[in-house]
């Protein structure tokens, strides 16, 4: 992405984020509360639109430059293409957004179903598969409501893979998760990185960033504030307002 920014009204939450992802790469987002890091992710698959900037998957720009205007500056989006990018794009959340009316199979195939446009076999075989794979075999038929935290969580990134995304974006995946679970969340994404995924993580987790990540920014007043590799930005960052920040973080070496 490209001189991304955001504003809501007259608050700039995001100033101008210039962001290449490479396939395989591992990107951890940290940074203040109410720093812009929710809203980089969502324009990143146009839950929210971009208010100006470009961002680009696979090499291809999304959506059109508005009329006289520069290639970053605003541009008008298409319903139809941001519905395909959402399926590049998989994304899942702090507060897990699970259908509390489906069981935990049914939040899985409901996009197979509904934008895949699979019939009901496959798209419950494909969504054993991805429980199976979140070692949530057994709940398929377990709805929300009945499920700990970290289940869901797990349930919500079955959901995400079944629609094979090429890139998964991950919100503060265990904020809302007791400590005692959010191990098997970090287990998972932790597979997922063997695999060799395109991943973008925002975390206050700073020891499972150190070893999950590639890259690692920071994020303050809708800026890349500093980036470099896990060692460079965690463990010796140049700028007193990343150190601040990870001081303040830092539950315990790593
Ligand atoms: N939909 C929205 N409408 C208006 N303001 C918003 C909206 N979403 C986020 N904001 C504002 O944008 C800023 C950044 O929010 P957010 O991206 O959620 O930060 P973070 O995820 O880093 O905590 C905050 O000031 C927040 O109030
Ligand atoms: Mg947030």
């Amino acid at each position: 992405m490209s001189a991304l920014t955001k504003h809501f009204g007259d608050n700039a939450v995001l100033r101008g984020i210039d962001l290449d992802v490479m396939p395989g790469d591992r990107i951890a987002i940290l940074g203040a509360s109410g720093s812009g890091k929710s809203t980089l992710l969502r324009c990143l698959n146009f839950m929210e639109r971009p208010s100006a900037g470009v961002v680009e998957l696979a090499g291809q720009a999304i959506g059109r430059a508005a009329p006289g205007q520069t290639p970053a500056g605003e541009r008008r989006y298409d319903e139809a293409e941001l519905t395909r990018v959402r399926q590049r794009v998989g994304m899942v959340f702090q507060q897990f957004n699970l259908f509390p009316h489906m069981t935990a199979l049914g939040n899985v195939m409901e996009g197979l179903r509904t934008v895949r446009g699979q019939r009901e076999a496959e798209a419950r075989g494909r969504a054993e598969a991805e429980l199976a794979r979140v070692g949530l075999a057994d709940k398929a038929d377990a709805y929300p409501a009945r499920l700990s935290g970290g289940q869901k969580q797990r349930v919500a990134i079955a959901r995400a893979l079944a629609m094979d995304p090429e890139v998964l974006l991950f919100d503060e995946p265990t904020s809302a998760l007791d400590p005692e679970l959010v191990g098997e969340v970090l287990r998972v994404i932790r597979s997922l990185a063997d695999e060799g995924r395109t991943m973008l993580l925002v975390t206050h987790e700073i020891g499972f960033a150190y070893h999950f990540a590639s890259r690692v920014l920071f994020i303050a007043e809708g800026v890349i504030h500093e980036q470099g590799t896990p060692d460079q930005v965690l463990k010796h960052p140049s700028e007193p307002r990343t150190r601040a920040f990870i001081e303040r973080h830092r539950e315990f070496d790593f």
